[in-house]
């Protein structure tokens, strides 16, 4: 895909997310904020056991956020909790597609630390993403 296309790529999840919404109850959930802008996502996961059955995420902020957190929820609906737990900031990246400026970097993570912090029960730190 073309740079423009990736940008659309971002813009259409942004404007119509993907799984957006909580799971009540969930086998994992987990929110937090972006320190430097207050901007919050949630993620809620329900599991087999072995599989992410369902995810949903929620929550405001920037469109670099929202749609790396929708775009994350593609990545891992139907995955083996194993996989999902080996996600990397590097695989991230490559779903967006875009280059991420170092400012825009906990915008574009956030979801994925979410993510890691619910299937850990700790934040993981940025460089351990
Ligand atoms: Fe807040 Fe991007 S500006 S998460």
């Amino acid at each position: 895909m073309t740079d423009s296309l990736y940008r659309e790529t971002i813009l259409d999840h942004f404007r119509n997310p993907r799984n957006r919404g909580t799971l009540e109850p969930a086998d994992y959930s987990y929110e937090d904020v972006n320190p430097l802008c207050g901007d919050e996502i949630r993620i809620d996961l329900q599991t087999d056991g072995e599989q992410v059955t369902a995810v949903r995420f929620s929550g405001r902020g920037c469109a670099i956020s929202q749609a790396a957190a929708s775009i994350l929820t593609e990545m891992v609906e139907g995955q083996p909790l194993e996989a999902v737990k080996a996600i990397s900031r590097e695989d991230l990246l490559e779903e967006l597609g875009v280059p991420i400026s170092p400012a825009r970097m906990k915008c574009a993570m956030l979801g994925l630390k979410v993510l890691k912090a619910g299937l850990y029960g700790v934040p993981p730190a940025d460089d351990a993403l």
